[in-house]
């Protein structure tokens, strides 16, 4: 970054004319290395038939793909992805964890960032990877489309660096996807309209298969080939809507060396816990007898008492030189999973996580910001029909950070209300700490259920420091919440259990090696401490990745200015950006 940087700003050096000359274009978009490339897709959404569980839905596609194309790139490289709109529904598509420097026209959410595709319209995302190297991933962040319209995108190191690990002889993503026997854009609608909590799905998936478990699926059940001795690549995304996942492959280790497009600290687990959002890359030797294996991804559901899919996928590690009787015969080695609610677990996991060396931690802090982060009940509005308020004793599901329930504009995105000083679209007093305080954890009182609704954001100047304590509620019901920041990495500093407390939790803080993520997973009942820099202008959504809280509300942006300079200032809109 930093060499990328000087390159740029001495307008002399020669690889400056170079790409004056060479490629003008890019120079609004990017900071182009001397191997960067640029790559062009064409993704058109459309309706497919595909067959799960015995039966046939019209899913929302990419390229009649599911999962999507998988998108392949080095650090530095340029996305131009043309969108085309060939379904009936609105869509957007947002690049979960590209940092999008200046590019937020590019990030995606809809009216956030943009206002939606329409059916028959089209839109072109331009924008460069910039230090940052793993596994991220696409998908559709409109109504529930994602649940069909994801894929993985690869961030490989720039053309003659290498991965600061031995090169693994095979790489193979594994896209966690959970699967509705229904059309999942209904199945949101329906709790819209019912105010109760929607329907769970139906199936787990790895790369789109629902594996051996389930019916009508153990022909297609993915198979990943492996060589006895070899050491390979696994790049693990959470792709579910809703749901937290355990991940293991019986017998065998893995060792996590990555995460959200950052590389971490190896260490060694049998077991991983990713929430929707998350990503982790994993290194696993064959070193087992030739034989079947399955790698299995069932719940981490830490709400007691709530619903939830209980069913297990599975797909199968294969050696290769396994004869018949272990490959065609003999039933593959299934792992022990952890029970469902097994939080020791998925905590002794998520608090493994280190840089693998000494990072700059933020230090000064400009915003010091408290968060509450939950769920709520709104009472029934005088008049409503019952129907319409199905949730717990005659309510409607509600989630609020600091109590807003968060309301997405209709008329412009927030980006270009805030750009072209468009008023009335969003007020700028998004609170810095809870209304009211108390014990967030214990039995809250009835009379602090439920929300308010409102389009808040908090600002910040380019370049401010913010510390945020996520802080979860047992309002309804604690709960572990997949956090996820648009337009940065934060690091995660801290994160424990109960009320956070300044006096004594602060001793807790990791300064020196914490790890660099874009969705932190929110304990049960806890809290978790992130830093980050301002330094990218724009609007950035914050919110849960369970797409359920996302539907009631448990969301809030970030406005961040404009700093001093081209390099410190959004780019213009693209000619070609949906408006309302
Ligand atoms: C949700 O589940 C209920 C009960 O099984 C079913 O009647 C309803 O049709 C489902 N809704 C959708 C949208 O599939
Ligand atoms: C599979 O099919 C059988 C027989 O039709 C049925 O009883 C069972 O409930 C199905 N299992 C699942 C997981 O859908
Ligand atoms: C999943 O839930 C169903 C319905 O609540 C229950 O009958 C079944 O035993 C559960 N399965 C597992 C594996 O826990
Ligand atoms: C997990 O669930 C089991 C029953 O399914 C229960 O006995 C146990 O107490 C639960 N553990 C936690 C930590 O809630
Ligand atoms: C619903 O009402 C019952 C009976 O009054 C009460 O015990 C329960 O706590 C209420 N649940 C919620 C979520 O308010
Ligand atoms: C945009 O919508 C909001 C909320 O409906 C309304 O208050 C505002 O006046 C609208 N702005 C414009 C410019 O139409
Ligand atoms: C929670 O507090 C309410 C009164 O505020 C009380 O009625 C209820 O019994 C308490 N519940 C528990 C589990 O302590
Ligand atoms: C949220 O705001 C509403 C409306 O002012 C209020 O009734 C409720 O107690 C507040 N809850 C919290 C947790 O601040
Ligand atoms: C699609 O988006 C437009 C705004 O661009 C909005 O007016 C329309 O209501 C949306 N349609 C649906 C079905 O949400």
């Amino acid at each position: 970054m930093e060499a990328l940087r000087s390159k740029y700003s001495n307008p002399f050096s020669s690889f400056f004319f170079f790409y004056f000359f060479s490629a003008v274009f890019l120079i609004f978009h990017a900071l182009p290395t001397a191997d960067a490339k640029t790559h062009y897709h064409d993704f058109v959404v459309q309706a497919t038939p595909v067959k799960r569980l015995c039966k046939t839905h019209n899913a929302i596609t990419v390229n009649g793909m599911y999962p999507g194309p998988t998108l392949e790139v080095n650090n530095g490289d340029t996305l131009v992805v043309n969108v085309v709109n060939r379904a009936r529904y609105n869509v957007t598509i947002h690049w979960h964890g590209v940092r999008q420097i200046r590019t937020g026209w590019a990030d995606g959410p809809d009216f956030v960032t943009q206002c939606p595709i329409r059916p028959g319209g089209s839109y072109t995302y331009r924008f460069t990877i910039q230090g940052q190297e793993g596994t991220l991933w696409w998908h559709a962040h409109s109504s529930w489309l994602r649940a069909t319209v994801y894929g993985a995108l690869i961030i490989r190191p720039k053309e003659g660096e290498s991965y600061p690990f031995p090169k693994p002889k095979r790489e193979t993503s594994l896209l966690l996807g959970e699967w509705w026997d229904a059309n999942p854009v209904d199945v949101v609608r329906q709790a819209t309209r019912t105010g109760a909590a929607p329907n769970v799905s139906d199936a787990y998936t790895i790369n789109g298969q629902p594996g051996d478990l389930y019916n009508c699926s153990s022909k297609e059940t993915i198979t990943v080939p492996v060589d006895s001795g070899e050491t390979n690549l696994l790049r693990v995304v959470n792709s579910a809507l809703n749901q937290q996942l355990f991940f293991k492959v019986a017998n065998h280790k893995l060792t996590v060396v990555g995460a959200d497009a950052s590389y971490v600290k190896p260490f060694t687990t049998s077991v991983l816990m990713l929430g929707p959002g998350q990503t982790t890359d994993v290194l696993i030797t064959a070193d087992q007898p030739p034989a079947r294996y399955y790698i299995a991804a069932r719940a981490y559901a830490s709400a007691q008492g709530a619903p939830f899919d209980n069913t297990t996928t599975t797909a199968i590690l294969e050696y290769e030189s396994a004869g018949c009787p272990a490959k065609c015969v003999v039933k593959p080695v299934m792992p022990a999973m952890p029970a469902f609610n097994d939080t020791a677990t998925a905590t002794a996991f998520t608090t493994r996580f280190r840089s693998p060396r000494r990072v700059p931690v933020p230090n000064n802090i400009d915003h010091n910001l408290f968060f509450t982060v939950g769920l709520g009940l709104n009472n029934c509005p005088p008049g409503a029909r019952p129907r319409n308020c199905q949730g717990p004793n005659g309510t409607r599901f509600a989630a609020s950070m600091n109590n807003v329930s968060f309301v997405l504009p209709s008329n412009f995105s927030l980006l270009q209300a805030h750009q072209q000083g468009i008023p009335g679209v969003f007020t700028t007093d998004f609170p810095a700490n809870p209304p009211v305080q108390f014990d967030y954890t214990g039995n809250v009182s009835r009379s602090l259920w439920q929300p308010v609704r409102g389009t808040k954001v908090y600002k910040l100047k380019y370049g401010e420091t913010v510390q945020l304590v996520l802080q979860g509620t047992s309002i309804f019901t604690a709960e572990n919440h997949p956090i996820h920041l648009h337009g940065f990495d934060f690091y995660i500093i801290a994160e424990g259990f109960g009320n956070f407390n300044p006096s004594r939790d602060t001793a807790k803080f990791n300064l020196v090696d914490p790890p660099l993520r874009n969705t932190a997973s929110l304990p049960v009942g806890g809290w978790t401490v992130i830093r980050f820099v301002a330094d990218n202008p724009g609007v950035w959504l914050l919110h849960c990745h369970l797409d359920v809280h996302i539907t009631w509300g448990l969301a809030m942006a970030f406005l961040v200015e404009n700093g001093v300079g081209e390099l410190q200032t959004l780019e213009p809109p693209p000619a070609d950006l949906p408006v309302c």
